[in-house]
C-alpha cells in the first residue's frame, strides 16, 4: 500500500476486510491492486460519518444494515452505456424476427438502465409501436443505480449516438438543460428490482425468453461464475437466449447451450 498521507487511517489490514466481506456479500473479487480505490470510494462515507478510521467504519457497517447497502453500492463498477456491445441488440432482433417469442426479458446486472432501455429501444423498433407484448425487468444488487435507471434521466452526451432518440428521449429544459429523460412509453416497459445475484432467492418469474447477463460475471472467481450460469439457466425457457459480456466466454458449455456467436447462446 502506498504510503501517501491520507486523511483517514487505512492499514492493508482494512483493505482485507473490505475484500472478504464484498466478495461474501456479492461475489465481487477485488484484485490486491485495488486498496486505493476502496480507500477514495470508501473515503465519503466515512467523512459522512466523522469518523477518523477506516476500521471504525468497518466495525460499524457490521452492526448497521443501511451502512452495508452504502458499502456495496460505493464499491460496485456500474460502467455502461447505451447499446453498448451493439451487436447483442442485433441478435436480439434477430432472435425474435426468426419467429421465437419473447414475452419477457431480464437484465440481471442493469446497473444505471442504460442496457435493459436499449433492450425495450430494440423490442419498440423491431414492433414499430410502444404497445408492444414484451417487458423487461431490470435487476442489480446497487439500489443507487437502480433509483437512476428509474428515473431515466442521462446526460445528452450518453443519448448522442442513438439515431431515433427523440422517439424515445425528452429534452430537458431549464434546470434539466443538458439532460435526456428516459420517455413514459418507454419507461413503463422495464420494471425495476433489487437482486444480489448470490442470493438463494431470486425474485424472478421463471420461463425468461431472454436473459441479459453481461459485464458482472467478471468480477467473479471462476467456480462462482459457472455455478451462477448454471442457476441462470434455470429461469430461461428451451430455446432461450443467454446473451454475456464480451470477457465472459461459455462456450465450454456445449452440453448446455449452443454459441451463436458474439457471447450470445441458445439455451439447449
Ligand atoms: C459493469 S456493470 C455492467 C452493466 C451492464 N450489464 C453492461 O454490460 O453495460 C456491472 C453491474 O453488476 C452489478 N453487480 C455486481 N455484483 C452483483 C451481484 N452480486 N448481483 C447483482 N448485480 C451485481 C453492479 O452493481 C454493476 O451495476
Amino acid at each position: 500500500m502506498c504510503s501517501l498521507k491520507r486523511e483517514f487511517h487505512y492499514t492493508q489490514e482494512d483493505f482485507h476486510r473490505v475484500r472478504l466481506l464484498l466478495k461474501a456479500i456479492s461475489g465481487i473479487n477485488l484484485v490486491e491492486t485495488k486498496d486505493s480505490m476502496v480507500y477514495s470510494r470508501l473515503a465519503s462515507r466515512v467523512r459522512f460519518l466523522k469518523m477518523k478510521k477506516v476500521s471504525d467504519y468497518l466495525a460499524y457497517i457490521e452492526r448497521d444494515a443501511e451502512e452495508l447497502e452504502h458499502f456495496v453500492n460505493a464499491l460496485t463498477t456500474n460502467l455502461t452505456s447505451f447499446f453498448r456491445e451493439p451487436h447483442h441488440f442485433e441478435q436480439l432482433t434477430q432472435f425474435v424476427r426468426s419467429g421465437e417469442s419473447v414475452n419477457r426479458v431480464w437484465s440481471a446486472a442493469s446497473s444505471t438502465g442504460e442496457e435493459p432501455y436499449s433492450i425495450a429501444m430494440s423490442l419498440v423498433r423491431l414492433w414499430d409501436k410502444f404497445d408492444i407484448p414484451a417487458r423487461v425487468v431490470a435487476s442489480d444488487i446497487n439500489s443507487h443505480v437502480l433509483k437512476a435507471a428509474s428515473e431515466g434521466a442521462y446526460h445528452l452526451d450518453s443519448v448522442e449516438s442513438i439515431e431515433d432518440k427523440q422517439r424515445f428521449f425528452l429534452k430537458g429544459k431549464g434546470r434539466c438543460e443538458g439532460m435526456a429523460r428516459v420517455k413514459p412509453e418507454l419507461r413503463e416497459l422495464v420494471e425495476f428490482r433489487q437482486i444480489n445475484l448470490l442470493n438463494d432467492e431470486w425474485p424472478i418469474e421463471e420461463e425468461q425468453d431472454v436473459i441479459f447477463c453481461r459485464n458482472v460475471m467478471i468480477y467473479f472467481e471462476k467456480e462462482q461464475q459457472e455455478a451462477l450460469l448454471v442457476r441462470l439457466l434455470t429461469r430461461l425457457r428451451k430455446g432461450g437466449m443467454y446473451i454475456a459480456g464480451h470477457s465472459e466466454n461459455f462456450s465450454q458449455f456445449t452440453n448446455l447451450m449452443s454459441p451463436l456467436g458474439n457471447t450470445s447462446y441458445i439455451k439447449r
